[in-house]
C-alpha cells in the first residue's frame, strides 16, 4: 500500500511525495526529485533526522547515536529507516531551497564523445570501462545521458 507524505521544510514549504509499499521516506523522496538530507543512510549518522508530526511508521534499524531512544519517543525519526504505515506529516530540518524541490530541466547536447571512451570500448578494456563508468555515475544526473550512451555503446 502507498501513502502520501508531507514534507514540511523550515523555510515554510510543503511537498508531497508518495510511498510505495515497503519503501523507506528518503527512497521516496529522492525517487520524486527531493533531496532531503542524508549521509551513511543505514541508521549510524542521524544526518536525516527529521520530526514526525502525524501518523505511524515502522522505524526501521538504527544506532542510539544517530537516534535515542528519548528522541524516538518525542517523535524523532530517521527517514533513511522509516516504512510508513499511514500517510505521514514530517517535519524537515533543512530548507526547500537546500532540498532542491524545485522542478528543473535541463537541456543538453552532446557535441563529442571522450576519445577516452572510444578507447577502452574498442580495447574492451573492462577495468577502464569500470572506471569510467564510475566518473560519469559519480559526475551526477547531467551526465546520465553520457553514462547511458557509453553503456549502450559498450553492450553493442
Ligand atoms: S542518513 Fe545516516 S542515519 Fe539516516
Amino acid at each position: 500500500m502507498s501513502f502520501k507524505i508531507a514534507l514540511n521544510f523550515e523555510d515554510g514549504v510543503t511537498r508531497f511525495i508518495e510511498s510505495n509499499p515497503g519503501e523507506t521516506v528518503a527512497d521516496a523522496a529522492y525517487r520524486q526529485g527531493i533531496n532531503i538530507p542524508l549521509d551513511c543512510r543505514d541508521g549510524a549518522c542521524g544526518t536525516c533526522k527529521s520530526f514526525c508530526e502525524s501518523g505511524r511508521y515502522d522505524g526501521g534499524s538504527y544506532i542510539e547515536d544517530a537516534l535515542s531512544d528519548e528522541e524516538a519517543e518525542e517523535g524523532y525519526c530517521l527517514t533513511c529507516q522509516m516504512k510508513p504505515e499511514t500517510d505521514l506529516v514530517l517535519r524537515i530540518d533543512a530548507s526547500s531551497e537546500v532540498c532542491k524541490t524545485q522542478v528543473t530541466d535541463f537541456k543538453a547536447v552532446i557535441e563529442d564523445v571522450n576519445p577516452d571512451i572510444q578507447a577502452a570500448k574498442s580495447e574492451a578494456d573492462l577495468e577502464k570501462n569500470e572506471a569510467l563508468t564510475k566518473q560519469l555515475t559519480d559526475a551526477g544526473e547531467d551526465f546520465q545521458p553520457v553514462l547511458q550512451a557509453f553503456q549502450g555503446g559498450c553492450n553493442s
